[in-house]
């Protein structure tokens, strides 16, 4: 969900009004989701990396976050259930407590899972994953079991990737679960993503002829 800052700057608002319009364009985009049928979605909502901009923009998204993981009643009413991935390090105890409240309250919806990478690395959860391995004493794993490592394994791969602001990176998103994603790059600034642009997204991904490496 890239292009929050551009388009606030582009608009002579502060970054963190950016974020904050990013966080409707969020919660709109999971309605298109249930709309359309799509079962599982991941945003990419704080990557571990993010915590090294300045100090006021990242307590600017956290305060964001908090307020988000505060309206389960809004979520149920949608039925919608949360998963977080990531890792608790470096968060505050409420927001941690709050991420294990919200996952818990929701978990009996079925309307979409909607699964929010949060002080989330692709690499990180792979290391969290060798040392859970580590840990539990399992001496080998192969590339299915690896899956039951990761921050929510039971989520299935990504069928399609999404990423708006013009660049054409995953930065350190995903990495297990995209080997065989199909990748939606737009110019289009998170804020500005409509409803119109989602179905674009179903379109291509309809026309992606998925071989997995056969013929
Ligand atoms: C992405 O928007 C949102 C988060 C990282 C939370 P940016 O903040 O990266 O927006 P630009 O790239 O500066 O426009
Ligand atoms: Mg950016």
């Amino acid at each position: 969900m890239d292009g929050n800052g551009r388009w606030a700057t582009a608009r002579g608002k502060t970054r963190l009004a950016g974020h904050s319009a990013g966080v409707e364009v969020a919660s709109d985009v999971v309605r298109y989701a249930i709309k359309y049928g799509i079962p599982y979605l991941s945003l990419y909502a704080f990557s571990t990396e993010n915590a090294n901009r300045p100090k006021a923009e990242v307590q600017g998204l956290m305060r964001l976050a908090r307020s988000a993981f505060a309206k389960s009643d809004k979520l149920n009413e949608q039925g919608i259930r949360i998963l977080i991935s990531g890792t608790p390090q470096g968060l505050d105890d409420d927001l941690v407590r709050s991420i294990g409240l919200i996952e818990k309250s929701t978990a009996n919806n079925r309307a979409i899972t909607v699964n929010i990478c949060f002080n989330y690395g692709g690499r990180r959860e792979l290391s969290d994953a060798v040392n859970k391995i580590i840990a539990s004493g399992v001496k080998s794993v192969d590339e299915q079991s690896l899956r039951n490592y990761m921050y929510h394994g039971e989520l299935p791969d990504c069928d399609v990737i999404v990423r708006t602001g013009g660049y054409m990176r995953l930065s350190n998103f995903l990495i297990y679960q995209s080997s065989y994603s199909e990748l939606y790059f737009t110019d289009t600034l998170w804020p500005d993503f409509s409803e119109n642009e989602f179905l674009r997204v179903l379109e291509y991904f309809k026309g992606c002829k998925r071989n997995f490496g056969k013929v």
